[in-house]
């Protein structure tokens, strides 16, 4: 039943507080029936229309007819009606017109739709996960390890003496603040992924194979072919009776898988403080095939030698297990080898990109070329 203005005969508080209340109420009852614009006109009419409007009706019903005593208070009570009244229409305006532009927004279908490009692997991490599948597919293990690494896992259980120029200032970014401490506990950013080979035989007793994936720093400004962040593979065998035999063919294997069967490798003594013998491995550069040229141009990439070093690697050396000997690797009894690459100068080879910066400064129209 729609509401109707009553009249009154009680005009004690009580009795006009009720009217009142009453009246609101219905007001607000019927805004919430407000369904279109024209539902909004005639609502207002009913409610403030000056012919015969409710407000209206209350006026003439309640306020005129009031006797003396109440004039007042029944006064007040209309005013209080009237100002409710107009912010309720007010907020079924505002409703209204919030109703309409949404609609109106909604039903465009000329606007262009919004593109997602999909992303893709970036080259460095996609060279990454290569070369760790390649280890995978032959029983290999993942390790990683921090990133702010301690002298002692960085340096001094790699076999590094306390005076080896690899510590200086030149090559390694310290953490600052560290003097107070005992050398081998200070913090640094690790300069490669070796320290991660002491941290998992730490955890684990032999046989182990893993290869460790992970950034490390060095205090390189950056160019062409430096940067003072990059990344690196660590690789790690220990078991009985390993040989340098093991090591020429596991990476012979890896290199062929990689960069195709054709590919020759070549190892050349090197040294490295935890490992004995040492040796850097080469494989016939896989831009000029091995000649050093480039129909008459010379091969930039292996410097025309027709040969590209991609790793360091070795026999891991005595005094390095001597670290690890109560967790099984005595090296009496166990043997291993060791290999460690840069991931980010193999990515540029394989990808025949002339600048290290490209990968690191984010431009999504080099990005997307590897997509
Ligand atoms: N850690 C060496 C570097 O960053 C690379 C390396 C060489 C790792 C020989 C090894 C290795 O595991 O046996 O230059």
């Amino acid at each position: 039943m729609a509401y109707t203005v009553p009249t009154l005969t009680d005009y004690s508080t009580a009795a006009l507080e009720k009217a009142g209340g009453e009246c609101i109420a219905a007001c607000t009852a019927e805004a919430t029936e407000v369904r279109s614009d024209l539902d909004l006109k005639s609502f207002r009419d009913r409610w403030i229309g000056r012919k015969n409007g409710v407000l209206t009706q209350v006026n003439d019903l309640w306020l005129k007819p009031a006797p003396k005593e109440a004039k007042r208070e029944a006064g007040m009570r209309v005013n209080e009606i009237r100002t409710a009244i107009a912010d309720i229409i007010d907020k079924a305006e505002h409703l209204r017109l919030e109703l309409s532009t949404a609609a109106i927004e909604s039903v465009d279908i000329s606007l262009p739709g919004i593109r997602r490009p999909i992303g893709a692997e970036h080259p460095v991490i996609k060279t990454m996960h290569e070369i760790i599948g390649v280890f995978q597919r032959l029983g290999y293990s993942v390790a990683e390890g921090p990133v702010v690494e301690t002298d002692y896992y960085n340096f001094e259980a790699l076999n590094f003496p306390p005076n080896h120029p690899a510590r200086d200032t030149q090559d390694t970014l310290f953490i600052a603040g560290q003097q107070a401490k005992p050398q081998r506990e200070r913090l640094l950013l690790r300069t490669h992924t070796s320290p991660v080979q002491i941290r998992t035989m730490e955890k684990m007793r032999p046989p182990i194979r893993i290869v460790i994936p992970g950034t490390v720093h060095r205090n390189d400004p950056p160019d062409a072919s430096h940067s003072p962040m990059f990344h690196q593979i660590e690789g790690l065998a220990v078991d009985k009776n390993i040989t340098f035999g093991d090591l020429k063919g596991t990476l012979d294997h890896a290199m062929k898988a990689l960069f195709g069967s054709s590919v020759k490798t070549h190892f050349r003594p090197s040294f490295f403080p935890f490992t004995e013998p040492s040796a850097e491995l080469y494989v016939t550069c896989f831009i000029c095939g091995g000649s050093g040229k480039r129909g008459a141009d010379p091969c930039r990439p292996c410097k025309q030698t027709g040969w590209i070093e991609v790793l360091g690697c070795g026999m891991v050396d005595p005094n390095v297990f001597e670290f690890v000997k109560d967790n099984g690797y005595d090296p009496k009894t166990v043997s291993g080898f060791a290999f460690g690459m840069g991931v980010d100068r193999l990515a540029l080879l394989k990808y025949g990109v002339d600048d290290l910066q490209y990968f690191f400064q984010g431009d999504v129209r080099f990005l997307e070329q590897f997509g």
